[in-house]
């Protein structure tokens, strides 16, 4: 998809398009279509991301807590959005022993009590044995460092999404 289709994209067709760049939060691509025309593909990425900078902390602590437990209940029960689902499994998320989910949603709840969000990290840039590592790593962090290095994650799950959604390498956005 070329820039000049984007561009053409009347709102109700963008929404249903890019509404879950930002997992379940539709809105910020209802948003980021008043911004268009775009001038390529980096600028429409710029916009997904200068409206989540933009908000108060509380917003963007929203936009975290839209995000399923990694290889959470909602796995379990089948009703993870498509991408959530495939970002997912193809980190092997969805073929964890009895062992590694259990430690797996300790470390979530752990996470969700300190921060009182849930942990998000780009799962198709990891894997299996790396995502407890990585939760447990992170426990250490400040709540302002935290917040930060969350969102840092958010954007990377877009880059990735809007490059599939665009068909292009995601180095090229
Ligand atoms: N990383 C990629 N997708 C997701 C998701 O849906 N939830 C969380 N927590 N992390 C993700």
């Amino acid at each position: 998809m070329d820039i000049e289709k984007v561009n053409s994209m009347d709102f109700g067709e963008f929404v249903d398009v890019f509404g879950n760049v930002i997992e379940r939060c539709p809105l910020i691509a209802a948003a980021v279509w008043s911004q268009r025309p775009f001038s390529d593909l980096e600028d429409l990425e710029k916009h997904f991301y200068a409206f989540i900078d933009a908000l108060p902390p509380s917003g963007q602590e929203g936009i975290l807590r839209c995000h399923p437990d990694l290889a959470g209940r909602e796995l379990q029960q089948g009703t993870l959005t498509a991408e959530s689902q495939r970002e997912q499994s193809g980190a092997g998320l969805t073929s964890l022993g009895a062992d590694e989910r259990l430690r797996l949603e300790e470390l979530n709840a752990q996470y969700r009590a300190r921060f009182g969000f849930p942990f998000v990290l780009a799962a198709r840039l990891s894997h299996r044995a790396a995502v407890p590592r990585e939760l447990a790593r992170r426990l250490h962090c400040s709540p302002a460092q935290e917040l930060r290095i969350a969102l840092g994650e958010v954007k990377k799950i877009a880059r990735l999404r809007l490059a599939d959604l665009l068909g292009v390498d995601p180095s090229r956005l």
